[in-house]
């Protein structure tokens, strides 16, 4: 039994194979967090988390900082419940960032076309300094040209749940990243 089983859960998940383990993960996040820490040492970050899908990565990842930090949230959904992005994106927040340092965390980067909209949109507010943080970063072909300044992990271009990201809102309370049909 791995750390990562969860009684009564793996048969009803159908998961087809853990990707990225829980403790992989913790290993990994506590670099991110020394890596950003040093970053803006003497700064505060305003971190905005970009919902749904990020809510586990930031909790754990803020709890990482050795800098002070204010935590927002905006939404942004494109999926529609789908495993292939609908391209469009729609943004809600209610944020003021002007002058701030900023840094958006995001669960995932696949094309870029979600973070494409919310940096062009949060640049509108001029704040000081924008920068992103995803824990994961497919390897496709056709990216939108973005600067991640911080990634977890880069994976292959399958779907995957857990640790936050979802299939049709599920699978999100899993403590691991695993690849689903
Ligand atoms: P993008 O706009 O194509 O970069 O997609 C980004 C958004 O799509 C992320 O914020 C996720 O919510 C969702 N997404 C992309 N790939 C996956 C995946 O493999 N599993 C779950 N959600 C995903
Ligand atoms: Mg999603």
């Amino acid at each position: 039994m791995t750390e990562d089983y969860i009684p009564g859960k793996e048969i009803d998940l159908n998961l087809e194979k853990i990707l990225i383990s829980k403790s992989q993960i913790e290993q990994r996040l506590i670099n991110l967090g020394s890596e950003i820490s040093n970053d803006y040492n003497g700064k505060e970050i305003h971190v905005v988390g970009v919902l749904n899908g990020a809510f586990i990565f930031l909790a754990d990842l803020a709890r990482q900082l050795k800098v002070s930090c204010k935590i927002c949230f905006l939404q942004a959904s494109s999926y529609n419940d789908q495993k292939v992005s609908s391209g469009k994106v729609k943004l809600m927040h209610n944020l003021d960032l002007r002058g701030k340092d900023v840094l958006v965390v995001e669960d995932i980067f696949d094309t870029g076309q979600t973070l494409k909209c919310i940096l062009e949109d949060l640049q509108l507010q001029e704040p000081k300094s924008l920068e992103v943080c995803a824990l994961l970063s497919k390897k496709i072909p056709k990216k939108i040209p973005i600067n991640v300044k911080y990634i977890g992990f880069e994976i292959e271009d399958r779907f995957v749940v857990g640790y936050g990201l979802d299939y049709a809102e599920k699978y999100r309370e899993i403590p691991y990243i695993a690849y689903i049909n």
